[in-house]
């Protein structure tokens, strides 16, 4: 069903990356936004730096404190009413192989990149039927379809993701409320700006992507915001890929092309042979 012109969203993950430009671009498109993030700070220098013309609260929360998320959510709605919109977006992960990955890297990435949202959607079903309805985009991974070494962690959170997303859809249908996954592939974010700055590693790793380049936290943010439009109305249980053509292309002749990458590429590999 077709929402109010001024819904309220709540987007985790929000002070940074994709949460940011997703929170700017829902403001842009004149949603009221609740801005969650860990970072306290990072959210007051977000909200410092928007003008608004609808309104923009935040709200510090630490998304592992998932006990503590029907308070949360019963506080949030008391204060700027029915949450309609969801978008699941906080996540992190460890770098590390599976050897060495510690319960607590394993667990502490479950808990933020799985369970949270979880708990956030069965926290917001009551909230959304009583409102008539619902959407929610889960930001999920290009690694829950082609998984990357020593991510494992990660890997399956986001995997897991995209299963949540077809059950919830699929239950939550009948109360108006869609459920979407987004799966980016690398985007220019603050964790991944090592590697945007290593020209000689960012030359080399666009070479498998077909659009020969990392996408723009805006390019998903645009995705989010359409799933959550009016223009979505009828796609629920699916899972976007936005990833410039990564896992579905490969092109070999530009794989060759990273042999002439130059001389520390070279004698890396001689050594190897
Ligand atoms: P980011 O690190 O720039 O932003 C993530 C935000 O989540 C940060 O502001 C952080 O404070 C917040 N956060 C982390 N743990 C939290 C917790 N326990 N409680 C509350 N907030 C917490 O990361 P980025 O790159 O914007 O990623 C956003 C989402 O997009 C993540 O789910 C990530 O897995 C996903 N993604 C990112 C890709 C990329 O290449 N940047 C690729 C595919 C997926």
């Amino acid at each position: 069903m077709k929402q109010t012109a001024k819904p309220l969203a709540l987007v985790t993950g929000a002070a940074s990356g994709i949460g940011k430009a997703t929170t700017e671009r829902l403001l842009r498109d004149g949603a009221r936004v609740i801005a969650l993030d860990r970072s306290a700070e990072a959210l007051a220098k977000l909200a410092a730096t928007q003008k608004p013309r609808t309104p923009l609260w935040t709200t510090g929360f630490d998304l592992t404190n998932i006990a503590g998320i029907p308070n949360t959510i019963n506080q949030l709605v008391k204060q700027h009413g029915p949450i309609t919109w969801l978008v699941n977006n906080a996540g992190l992960w460890f770098t590390v192989p599976i050897a060495e990955t510690t319960d607590e890297q394993w667990n502490t990435t479950v808990t933020v990149n799985l369970t949270a949202p979880f708990a956030l959607i069965r926290a917001l079903i009551p909230v959304m039927r009583a409102a008539g309805g619902g959407r929610i985009v889960n930001v999920a991974s290009r690694n829950a379809f082609r998984s990357t070494n020593n991510v494992a962690a990660y890997d399956a959170t986001k995997a897991g993701l995209v299963g949540l997303t077809r059950t919830a859809a699929g239950e939550l249908t009948k109360y108006g409320i869609r459920v979407n996954a987004i799966c980016p592939g690398v985007i220019n974010t603050p964790p991944l700006r090592e590697w945007v700055e290593d020209k000689q590693f960012y030359t080399a790793y666009t070479k498998q992507i077909p659009m020969g380049r990392f996408g723009e936290p805006e390019e998903i943010a645009a995705v989010i915001a359409f799933l959550l439009s009016d223009d979505a109305e009828f796609i629920t249980a699916q899972t976007i890929i936005a990833d410039g053509g990564q896992i579905a292309c490969q092109d070999n002749e530009r794989f060759t092309e990273i042999l002439d990458l130059g001389p520390r590429r070279k004698s890396k590999r001689a050594k190897s042979k």
